[in-house]
């Protein structure tokens, strides 16, 4: 049983753009409840790595910003290496900054980044001018990006990812003229609300973004809400445990990350959205979610994967205990995640005792599985953590992590609070 009430931690994406806009934007910054997860770290210490004055007091961060055009490799360093360790965001949005600068950077990070594509960046990225090479192509890292003098572009995004579009956005700012980025589907929107509070001249018109290079951005305060994506696992504790109550205070609910409390609705589950108000151009509210022992199986596809895509490992935690079979499909980037998300999330449910099927492009999870255990592998896949150890709430046996220290990535703190949750 999970009981009782709390004020969530900031928000990685928002925590990883508020960063990166601060560091470029001239003056001071202050941003509040920001993440301190090592992703988010990552991102911190590459700014500090190009010169940016960032301190960190508790859960705000003070960023005395230089410019859109300011960044240097600090202390002079020739051959500036920035390491973003597990962070794919952090990768991916510093490619568009470092191809409007005028120095030469290589990036680096863990074993998992070296597996993830980057190519989907550095194509467009080099249409716009900016000279990267690296492995596979510059697909893989390291990759070394010598910016500065870029053209505009006017791009139609092969994939729906809100890192490719961000970088491409950011990159639009140092840009000869407007450029034009046209979206699949819709994808998380932090930098365009963001960089909008900041003064850049960006318009969104559904699905089409337009935006115009600028000389420079404003400083401005932050405030960082509570992240839907960790809340997620909490969320779905609540629903699955007897006799739970639980009041997460302080979700972000912006409508391009609210997929998964649609998918609650549409499976039965007793959540509720109190208070909803806006702070910084984001939506917030608080979330009261409660057992639903009438769960039933849905199809999730299309348009709403990526108002979901990181929570498919918990959603799919949650279809074991429905009745009848959840389908999940157009999902195929889930194969490119901090792990192959389609693998381990089947594997390790088959393993535990559910009873799943892996798709080309998603996975089918067949409802009212008796979860009995066992010991699953994360893979160092923080959110296939942080899924597994929800499942070990309703097993029969223990579900035991290979590795639980992955978890810090977004959530650190986290065992403390489904324990306090636990002992209420
Ligand atoms: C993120 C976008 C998503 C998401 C990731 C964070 C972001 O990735 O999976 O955890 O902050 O922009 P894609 O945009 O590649 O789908």
């Amino acid at each position: 049983m999970l009981k009782g009430s709390f004020e969530l931690i900031g928000d990685k994406s928002i925590s990883h753009r508020a960063i990166m806009l601060s560091s470029i934007s001239k003056g001071k910054n202050k941003i509040s409840n920001f993440l301190m997860g090592e992703d988010c770290l990552s991102t911190i210490n590459c700014f500090r790595k190009m010169d940016v004055d960032i301190e960190i007091d508790n859960n705000e961060v003070y960023v005395t910003g230089k410019g859109l055009r300011g960044l240097k490799p600090a202390n002079n360093m020739e051959n500036l290496l920035l390491d973003v360790g597990n962070s794919g965001t952090t990768i991916r949005l510093m490619m568009g900054i470092l191809s409007g600068q005028n120095f030469k950077t290589t990036i680096i990070g863990d074993e998992s980044i070296g597996r993830r594509p980057m190519k989907r960046v550095t194509d467009p990225l080099r249409q716009m001018g900016a000279i990267i090479t690296g492995k596979d192509d510059a697909n893989l890292t390291p990759i070394t990006i010598e910016g500065g003098n870029l053209t505009h572009i006017d791009y139609n995004m092969p994939v729906s990812s809100a890192q490719v579009k961000s970088a491409l956005i950011l990159a639009s700012l140092y840009g000869d003229d407007t450029s034009f980025i046209h979206e699949k589907s819709k994808s998380r929107n932090h930098t365009e609300i963001m960089l909008k509070s900041f003064g850049a001249d960006i318009q969104v018109n559904n699905l089409d973004i337009k935006v115009n290079p600028v000389e420079e951005l404003f400083n401005r305060d932050i405030y960082v809400p509570g992240d839907i994506s960790s809340a997620a696992f909490i969320i779905v504790g609540a629903l699955i445990c007897e006799n739970s109550e639980v009041l997460i205070k302080n979700v972000g609910l912006n409508d391009t990350r609210v997929g998964i409390i649609e998918v609650i609705k549409k499976m039965n589950g007793n959540i509720e959205i109190i208070d909803e108000h806006e702070i910084c151009g984001e939506k917030v509210g608080d979330v009261l979610v409660s057992y639903s022992p009438n769960l039933v199986g849905t199809t999730i596809d299309k348009d709403l994967i990526p108002k979901l895509i990181d929570e498919i490992p918990i959603i799919a935690v949650l279809a074991t205990r429905a009745e009848g079979d959840t389908i999940i499909k157009d999902a195929a980037e889930l194969k490119v995640k901090e792990s192959n998300r389609i693998k381990s999330v089947v594997d390790n449910l088959n393993l535990i005792g559910a009873k799943a099927i892996e798709l080309e492009d998603g996975m089918i999870i067949k409802g009212k599985s008796k979860i009995q255990g066992g010991k699953i592998q994360t893979f160092n896949d923080h959110r296939i953590a942080m899924a597994f150890s929800i499942a070990d709430l309703i097993s029969s046996e223990k579900v035991i992590l290979d590795s639980h220290k992955c978890i810090d990535i977004s959530f650190p703190g986290y065992f403390n609070l489904l324990n306090k949750l636990s002992n209420y």
